[in-house]
């Protein structure tokens, strides 16, 4: 069993120049004021009636109602209203500005309303950053046919849930359009790429859009170009060359196919190239080294293939941000010349045999991966003074590494916040991080000796894991310490033995403990009540000498309590209603020594298991934000457990929502299979086989879904769908026609949740530049859009069953 950490980075950078556009645009000659009209003024007041405010409807936190100063008496100018833009010369309005403004559409409609069309003299739209906003299905095509002289759209995170209509192309005099994550499906009219005077198109964050970029003109005054995480395909054409303004390209987590147009090294004002998370194969066309204002280059997660020399990199002296991994490239770096300063670099799965030698020159940088590779041997000492005043994260993972050669005791990089070196061959004691950490993960290596007492020491630390080495001694009375900050504690798989001590102190964030696999000894801690956020407890495979802790029960949060393979003893007994597990959706006692009746009394109280959640899949997860000076990273992290399903053991390295099991076997439990276990209607795995149950088996409701493994070497007990006969013919009727189905679905349901759950993981390591300001919601959706085109992350997906 184990914690899993998956990382997503996504490093969020501000192209300042082109917040100007909507700056531009208001610029126009002075005069004298004219008076304002008042249609238009009336049709400002009417919009503004059709909206209800609501702090929520906008999240950005300066966000506020511009229409509250919107008044109708009738000296109140309305252009002078905050949002309202008018024509010096004319008095009309122009410009309308109501960007996170808390505007919600009025219940009844929840549409943007009809009175907006008398301005017929709009230039720029902008009701971007309202999430309770909705457009009529034709608004697009509405807006289209009467402002003709929008030269400014912006609808970003309105919904929109339509395709976008050809009839936008006629909007010869639009400089900016954008339509970010609205909702937006079919295909995308090629017309929009050629609007002659368009030069920011921002589509991105609508999965259902398709569309492909057409043959570009040569006269194209394009220079942001984003369409992340949209549906777009085919080629990236050779006349993208022609975008000689293009400052910003990005289109990860997209469709696009074939190889890297090498007329790509034309657009010489590129500052961000980010193509990560396509299907591009091919090699690195050496052009690249023509983008000399580089600053964030992304290709990860695609195709390509063949050797990239660093010193293709080597003229791009603005470059900060490289990522490169999960490609299968090698990379070459046997140079003494001088390489641009990083900030982040990312070379996952590249080849490597040793550090690279220019990184001994690197002194700003802020994040670095070198996950993936086949590093052997020591850490070199001269890494020792790598970037150690601004290294926040180092993921050093899945490598060959023994060691830090001559390293001080405590890692020398003063602000790190985030290090894996996990799937190493580290020997000896724990390296210690400096106290600034905050996620720590030194699993599956060979570290031995005790936990040193100034692991105690790092009091920001939330993450700590180190399972599967070969630690030993008791666990130290100090942990307790850490619990103000600490959410996950992963102990699993090493030698240590001794009793449990307090791990939680008063003030306590403890959601997740995996001590499995040890040579623990006593009682489960009675000092375990006071963590009341705990979600996750796993003490198996132990020598817990202890009764059933139902005590546990007063736990609000727990979802998970697995204490297989211990020395439990005893009857279950009687539960206390009023605190029994509200939440409990996995338990596994099997193999302990547990004995009288199944516990009908809990059976009944565990609510969580009677509901089946067909909400959306959810993850036993926890994501944190990471900041750099040029962004800021995703870190999630999950709980990961094993579980015996149909004699095999699985690895879930996350949980979801919609796994409820019940595993009782290899136990003593004696007398007849309770009734209401069928009342359990989100249970989708019971194991009470090798028990002394007796009695036919009870049918109907949840029973059916099980088969005969769920109930086998129970001597006593019979009725299908176990083989053995029950004397009473009614009890040997063969299954009832519903129940194929049934089980059908439910397998599925199971099954489903595992794979979602590999998915998950898979995409969890997509690192991405996704530059401006993005808000990642519908999760979900995304991580399953991101396996279907990506490509499993293949170092650190370790997801399949594994037998035992
Ligand atoms: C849009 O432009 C096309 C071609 O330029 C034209 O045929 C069509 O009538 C225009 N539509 C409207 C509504 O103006
Ligand atoms: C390229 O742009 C020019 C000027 O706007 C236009 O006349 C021409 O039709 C365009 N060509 C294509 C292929 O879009
Ligand atoms: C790119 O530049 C080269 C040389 O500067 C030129 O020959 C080629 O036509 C250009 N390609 C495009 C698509 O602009
Ligand atoms: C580390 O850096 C310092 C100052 O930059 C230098 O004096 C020292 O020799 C370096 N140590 C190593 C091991 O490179
Ligand atoms: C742990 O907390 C106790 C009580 O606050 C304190 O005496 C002890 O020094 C702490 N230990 C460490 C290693 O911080
Ligand atoms: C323990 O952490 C404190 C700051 O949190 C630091 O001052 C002290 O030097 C650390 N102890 C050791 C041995 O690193
Ligand atoms: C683990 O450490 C123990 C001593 O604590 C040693 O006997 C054993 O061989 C070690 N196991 C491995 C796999 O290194
Ligand atoms: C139930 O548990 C037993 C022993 O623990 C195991 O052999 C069997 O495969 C399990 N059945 C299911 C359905 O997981």
């Amino acid at each position: 069993m184990g914690l899993s950490f998956p990382l997503i980075i996504l490093i969020v950078h501000y192209l300042v120049s082109l917040m100007m556009f909507n700056l531009i645009l208001f610029a126009s000659s002075s005069g004298v004021q004219p008076l304002w009209h008042d249609d238009e003024r009336f049709a400002l007041l009417q919009f503004k009636e059709s909206f209800t405010i609501s702090q929520s409807a906008s999240t950005n936190p300066s966000a506020y109602p511009k229409v509250s100063s919107w008044k109708p008496d009738q000296i109140s100018d309305c252009c002078k209203w905050d949002g309202v833009e008018c024509n010096k010369d004319t008095g009309h309005v122009i410009g309308l500005d109501l960007n996170s403004s808390c505007l919600k559409a009025s219940v009844v409609s929840g549409q943007i309303p009809s009175e907006i069309l008398e301005l017929s003299k709009l230039v720029s739209l902008d009701l971007s950053y309202n999430h309770q906003l909705k457009l009529q299905k034709s608004g697009l095509t509405v807006i289209a046919q009467n402002f003709t002289n929008l030269e400014v759209l912006n609808l970003a995170h309105v919904v929109i849930s339509s395709n976008v209509p050809n009839i936008l192309a006629n909007l010869t005099s639009l400089t900016s359009l954008t339509l970010n994550k609205s909702d937006l499906h079919g295909e995308f009219p090629v017309g929009i790429f050629h609007l002659p005077n368009l030069q920011l198109l921002h589509i991105e964050f609508n999965e259902y859009l398709t569309g492909y970029v057409p043959e570009l003109n040569i006269t194209s005054p394009l220079v942001s170009l984003r369409l992340a995480f949209t549906n777009f395909y085919g080629e990236i054409p050779d006349s993208i060359g022609h975008l000689k303004s293009l400052v910003e390209f990005n289109a990860c987590i997209c469709n696009f196919l074939g190889e890297i147009p090498s007329s790509l090294g034309n657009l010489t004002n590129l500052i961000v190239l980010n193509l990560q998370s396509n299907r591009l194969h091919g090699s690195i066309p050496q052009s690249i080294s023509r983008l000399v204002n580089l600053e964030a280059l992304c290709l990860n997660n695609n195709y390509f293939s063949g050797r990239v020399e660093f010193e293709l990199f080597l003229r791009l002296g603005n470059l900060d941000v490289l990522q490169f991994s999960g490609n299968n490239i090698s990379f070459l770096t046997n140079t003494n010349s001088t390489f641009p300063k990083f900030s982040s670099l990312v070379l996952n799965d590249c080849d490597l045999r040793e550090f690279p030698e220019f990184l001994r020159d690197q002194d700003q940088l802020e994040y670095l991966e070198l996950g993936g590779n086949k590093i052997h041997g020591q850490v070199p000492k001269w890494m020792g003074n790598v970037s150690i005043e601004t290294l926040m994260g180092v993921g050093l993972d899945h490598n060959f590494l023994t060691g830090f050669d001559q390293f001080p005791v405590v890692l020398p990089y003063v602000n790190l916040k985030h290090m894996w070196l996990d799937f190493n061959m580290l020997q000896g004691s724990v390296p210690i991080p400096p106290p600034s950490i905050d996620f720590y993960t030194v699993s599956n290596n060979r570290l031995t000796g005790e936990i040193p007492y100034l692991i105690c020491n790092l009091s920001s630390v939330t993450e700590l894991d180190l399972s599967s080495n070969n630690l030993s001694g008791n666990l130290p009375q100090c942990l307790g310490n850490l619990s103000a900050s600490l959410k996950k504690l992963d102990l699993h798989s090493n030698n240590f033995h001794g009793t449990i001590p307090r791990i939680c102190g008063e003030a306590n964030e403890l959601m997740m403990i995996d001590f499995s696999t040890n040579h623990l000894q006593g009682r489960v801690p009675r000092s375990l009540a006071d963590c009341t956020k705990l979600e996750a407890v796993n003490l198996g495979n132990n020598q817990i000498h202890d009764i059933f802790p139902s005590w546990l029960g007063i736990l609000p949060e727990l979802r998970i309590l697995i204490l297989r393979s211990n020395e439990l003893y005893g009857t279950i007994g009687s539960s206390d209603n009023n605190f029994d597990f509200p939440k409990l959706h996995i338990i596994d006692l099997s193999n302990n020594d547990l004995t009288g009746k199944l516990p009908s009394e809990h059976f009944q109280n565990w609510k969580a298991m009677q509901i089946v959640d067909d909400e959306q899949l959810k993850y036993m997860e926890e994501q944190k934000w990471l900041q750099f000076s040029r962004g800021a990273g995703r870190v999630m992290y999950s709980f990961s457990m094993t579980m015996m399903n149909k004699g095999t053991e699985m690895v879930y390295q996350k949980v979801s929502n919609l796994i409820i099991v019940i595993d009782l076997s290899r136990n003593r439990f004696e007398g007849e299979i309770p009734e209401v276990v069928g009342h359990l209607k989100g249970l989708n795995l019971l194991n009470l086989s090798q028990n002394f149950l007796t009695g036919p088996m009870p049918h109907g409701k949840q029973f059916d879904i099980f088969n005969n493994n769920s109930f086998s070497e129970n001597l006593e007990l019979c009725g299908s769908p176990l083989s053995k006969k029950c004397g009473n013919l009614e009890d040997s009727l063969p299954p009832s026609s519903s129940q194929n189905s049934t089980n059908h679905n439910s397998e599925f349901l199971f099954e489903f949740g595992w794979k979602v759950v590999a998915m998950g993981y898979g995409c969890g390591f997509v690192f991405g530049v996704v530059f401006g300001q993005i808000v990642i919601t519908k999760k979900y959706g995304w991580f399953m859009k991101t396996f279907a085109i990506g490509q499993p992350n293949r170092r650190r997906v370790n997801w399949k069953g594994r037998r035992n």
